[in-house]
């Protein structure tokens, strides 16, 4: 593990509103960061493959084989008491080029900025290596992950069709 840290981040702001019902301050949530290097435990990749199952439609995919194979494969993730409710995956695709290949939080934890925190530990650790560039891609509409990318400073660079699906692809230059 090479960086932790907490935030307190606001509850969401639905769940501000029940708990106004009957509580007279907000409640706050506390959520410990975490960044680590490959090789991940086995435990780890079963709690990430748990939240991806829950976070994504379809299967999600490799994502043992590209942590266990892609150079410098990082997570990034995010607990709340212990419980892993966000993660963010990469990998490099050349000395100074990264990938941040899939990002989820868990449906209950979503609108805290907990995607935004996630993006903005990891894009710290790739400037402190001297990473130049990082790219990611999303599919088409997912207006959640468009804002994000967008507003901590990914611009659109292209786009790929897939079977069934659009991606659009984002490229960042750290400086
Ligand atoms: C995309 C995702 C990671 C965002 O997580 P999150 O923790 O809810 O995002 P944040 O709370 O950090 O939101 C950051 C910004 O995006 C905005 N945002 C979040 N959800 C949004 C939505 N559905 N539509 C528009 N904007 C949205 C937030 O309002 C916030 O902007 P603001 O600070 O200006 O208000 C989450 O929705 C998710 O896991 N989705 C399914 C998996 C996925 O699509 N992953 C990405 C592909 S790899």
């Amino acid at each position: 593990m090479l960086l932790s840290s907490e935030w307190q981040r606001p509850a969401p702001r639905a769940a501000i509103l029940r708990a106004n019902r009957t509580l007279p301050l907000p409640q706050r949530v506390t959520i410990a960061y975490s960044l680590h290097l490959a090789p991940f435990d086995a435990s780890l990749l079963l709690e990430l493959n748990e939240l991806a199952r829950t976070v994504f439609d379809e299967p999600t995919m490799d994502l043992e084989w590209r942590l266990a194979v892609m150079p410098q494969a990082t997570a990034v993730l995010a607990r709340d008491g212990g419980r892993l409710v966000g993660f963010k995956l990469g990998y490099a695709t050349t000395e100074t080029r990264y990938y941040s290949w899939l990002g989820g939080v868990h449906p209950a934890a979503r609108g805290g900025g907990i995607a935004r925190q996630l993006m903005r530990r990891q894009h710290r650790w790739l400037r402190e290596r001297g990473c130049s560039q990082v790219e990611t891609a999303a599919d088409q509409g997912n207006t959640a992950m468009a804002h994000v990318n967008l507003q901590e400073g990914f611009a659109v660079c292209g786009s790929r069709s897939m079977p069934g699906r659009v991606q659009v692809l984002y490229l960042k230059l750290l400086k």
